[in-house]
């Protein structure tokens, strides 16, 4: 801080002291003069890692474009600046199994999934958001069938490489960035590997981010190992909870809090997102802020639920919420353009007297100007971390005096937002009538939980539509047969835990099915043995339903197929818990003529076995009713259980799956009531009581 700075603080603070009344009353200069601080490179948010998207896709495109609009459209809503993606892995990634591009080492295809979409929509709205891609799990070949993707660092290279050209060549969009693997190990070699295909393949625009972890490991590294230096361009750490350390400063890079936020998007959630906005460069230096997540359209309640900037999780209803993180990111992001710079510190970047902290930016012709401050009081340990202070923020006067190119600027115009807490309404993203400036001097009363935007950009604006429709729960009867799909698609509402679904033709009558195609366990992102349970499991519908009927019919081959199949309900855990997943499980082993019924998705709680008449490689409809207490099973609308399983979950998701990873088809999913399900199993019973009857009529007299 400058010198008269410190002493109208003094000044201040001495009056304070003399009561004259609550408020403090500090000086913070903004001047170029001495020079600038570091490059600005945005503010975004991640889709994926994993499946944090998922329910937005199938949104009514009305409801779609919309939400769209309040993510990237420029001057309307959180006008992003960075859009990160996951590299789809086929392993499970936290809220789900996001889709390879290559399942196994002789597959390639560029339609799975939603992450293609998804960037194309942004790029739509705003062709300036940076594309930054990540991956979290990898397919098993990719390493060797170990849990290590480094043993080859040329095929994972490779295999990297040809997602980012996929993206290219197939949707004409270029990856600004890349990164190595999501919170787990890095390794020097893969890196330098990756960097030198990159630029012998045309990709050397694509810059690297390493390591999307902590600071400490790869830093040092990068201290150490001048050519791992050349190839890291960013180093990008999650959660820093705004600090970086010295070595970090020390490596001349660029530093990022590639990974942050992760909190309930309320007040409490946009306070944090406010506050790390800001001190993630006035504390730590960071020059980008990335939200995990983008959008929470992720079933409630799979993990870390509603931590995005905004809510969908209704594609049914087409109701989504527009959260605060929304209108706080637009604080910045409508006032900035990436490759602005800050100021330095003490000259437009600080921490405020009374609580709270500022960041100014200029354009490069240092025609625009924009201050950022927020007051945020409110503590979370995901935003902030010790040894910083407690944020006991007070009301207090900022003074502003501009200098340098900045003094003769005569008026700022003002946009601000105050959370409301305590029962009070949030304000968000209000324009003010503009700061007047006298002699470069201009006076704000700050109060807590504010974000104050000063700046001489004139083209913010608050988009708003209409409300969207109501809230709706998930509609029952509710069946797919999955004719409507693009090939490849991947089934709307239907959520891989483990595994990976998509639509293939039948060539058949059937039209189009959903096969179940990882083949092996993937090279695992959860740090449980998650996936390496190697049963794949999809969940669906409404997290709280209890009495409810499923029927699938499900096919299981002969070529590198799976040995069972199940349905389920009542199934409680998603994410990395899948592996301990709870409810009721009814698996089907159609060559074996074998079924089983169990408490968990890995069967070491078995209810009942036992033989089963089913076909062999052909169809087989598997349905399965629970009320209250009791399960009732069917195969081929024959009755294969009705028993008491007391030590059942009281609710949960539907799901199906297979035993093993290896292929199976499913087609005709179906859910709906109790009530529904009881009238068709009996129908069942009645036809196939009736065609036995019938059978039986024709035979032969016996005696
Ligand atoms: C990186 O991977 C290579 C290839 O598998 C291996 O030889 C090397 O030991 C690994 N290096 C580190 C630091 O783990
Ligand atoms: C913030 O809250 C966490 C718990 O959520 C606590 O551990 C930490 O000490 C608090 N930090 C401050 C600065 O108050
Ligand atoms: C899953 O399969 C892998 C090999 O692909 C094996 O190493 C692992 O033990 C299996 N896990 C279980 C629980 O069977
Ligand atoms: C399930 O019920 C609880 C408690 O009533 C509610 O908070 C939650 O939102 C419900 N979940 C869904 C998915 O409707
Ligand atoms: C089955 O696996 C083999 C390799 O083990 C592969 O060559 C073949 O293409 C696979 N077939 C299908 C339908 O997945």
């Amino acid at each position: 801080m400058h010198l008269t700075a410190v002493s109208l603080a003094f000044v201040a603070a001495l009056s304070s002291a003399l009561a004259v009344g609550p408020w403090r009353a500090t000086t913070y200069d903004f001047d170029d003069s001495s020079g600038l601080g570091r490059q600005y490179d945005g503010i975004g948010g991640l889709s994926g890692g994993g499946a944090t998207s998922k329910l937005l896709v199938n949104y009514p495109e009305k409801e779609r474009n919309e939400i769209l609009d309040y993510l990237f459209k420029p001057n309307f809503g959180a006008s992003l600046q960075i859009l990160k993606v996951e590299i789809g892995g086929d392993a499970q990634s936290t809220d789900g199994t996001e889709a390879s591009h290559m399942h196994n080492s002789w597959d390639e295809n560029y339609q799975r999934g939603y992450e293609w979409w998804l960037m194309v929509e942004a790029k739509k709205r705003n062709p300036n958001i940076k594309l930054y891609c990540l991956p979290w799990g990898f397919p098993g070949w990719v390493g060797q069938g170990s849990r290590n993707p480094y043993q080859v660092p040329e095929v994972t290279a490779d295999y990297i490489i040809r997602w980012i050209n996929g993206a290219k060549t197939v949707y004409g969009l270029t990856m600004d960035f890349v990164g190595i693997w999501n919170e787990r190990p890095y390794n020097s070699t893969y890196i330098k590997t990756l960097r030198k295909m990159l630029d012998e393949r045309g990709f050397s625009n694509v810059r690297i981010v390493a390591a999307d972890g902590k600071w400490p490991n790869i830093v040092s590294d990068i201290l150490a190992d001048p050519s791992l230096a050349s190839a890291v361009d960013y180093i990008g750490c999650h959660y820093p909870g705004t600090l970086s350390t010295d070595d970090a400063l020390k490596t001349g890079k660029q530093l990022w809090a590639s990974e942050d936020y992760s909190t309930y998007n309320d007040e409490v959630g946009g306070g944090c997102w406010a506050r790390i906005l800001n001190k993630n460069y006035a504390v730590g230096r960071m020059t980008a802020t990335i939200s995990w997540n983008l959008i929470a359209s992720y079933y409630n309640p799979l993990p870390f639920f509603r931590d995005g900037l905004m809510t969908a999780v209704e594609p049914w209803s087409g109701n989504y919420n527009v959260d605060t993180p929304i209108w706080l990111s637009a604080h910045t992001t409508q006032f900035t353009q990436v490759g602005w710079k800050y100021l330095e510190h003490g000259a437009g970047v600080g921490l405020l007297e009374g609580g709270g902290s500022y960041v100014a930016l200029v354009s490069p012709d240092k025609k625009d100007f924009t201050i950022i401050v927020e007051t945020m009081s409110h503590n979370h340990s995901l935003c902030i971390r010790p040894p910083l202070p407690a944020y006991d923020v007070v009301p207090q006067t900022m003074n502003i005096q501009l200098k340098g190119s900045f003094a003769n600027i005569k008026e700022l115009n003002v946009w601000y937002s105050k959370l409301g807490f305590d029962g009070q309404q949030s304000i968000m993203f209000q324009k003010k009538d503009a700061l007047q400036l006298k002699n470069g001097m201009g006076s704000a009363s700050l109060g807590m939980d504010e974000v104050y935007t000063f700046t001489t950009v004139t083209t913010g604006d608050k988009g708003q539509y209409d409300a969207p429709p109501p809230s709706k729960s998930f509609p029952l009867p509710y069946s797919d047969n999955f004719d409507s799909y693009a090939i490849s698609e991947e089934p709307y509402n239907l959520a891989p835990q483990t595994g990976s679904l998509e639509a293939v033709s039948s060539n058949s009558a059937r039209g189009k099915i959903a096969r179940q195609t990882v083949l092996q366990t993937p090279a695992y992102w959860c740090r449980t043995a998650s996936d390496t349970i190697n049963k794949s499991l999809t969940v669906i519908g409404n997290f709280n339903w209890s009495d409810i009927y499923v029927e699938v019919e499900a096919l299981v081959g002969k070529v590198n197929a799976t040995d069972g199949v199940f349905v389920a309900a009542r199934v409680q855990n998603g994410g990395c818990q899948s592996y301990s997943a709870k409810g009721i499980f009814f698996f089907v082993f159609p060559a074996q003529q074998y079924y089983i019924i169990s408490y968990d998705l890995a069967r070491t709680q078995q209810i009942s076995s036992g033989a089963v008449s089913s076909e062999v490689m052909d169809w087989n409809k598997i349905s399965l009713l629970v009320t209250g207490t009791t399960i009732q099973g069917q195969v081929n609308g024959k009755s294969v259980f009705n028993i008491q399983a007391p030590k059942m979950t009281k609710n949960g998701f539907v799901a199906i799956g297979t035993d093993t990873y290896g292929l199976a088809d499913f087609d005709n999913f179906m859910i709906t009531t109790a009530s529904d399900g009881r009238r068709i199993m009996r129908e069942n019973e009645e036809r196939a009581h009736a065609k036995a009857k019938h059978t039986l009529y024709f035979e032969p007299e016996k005696h």
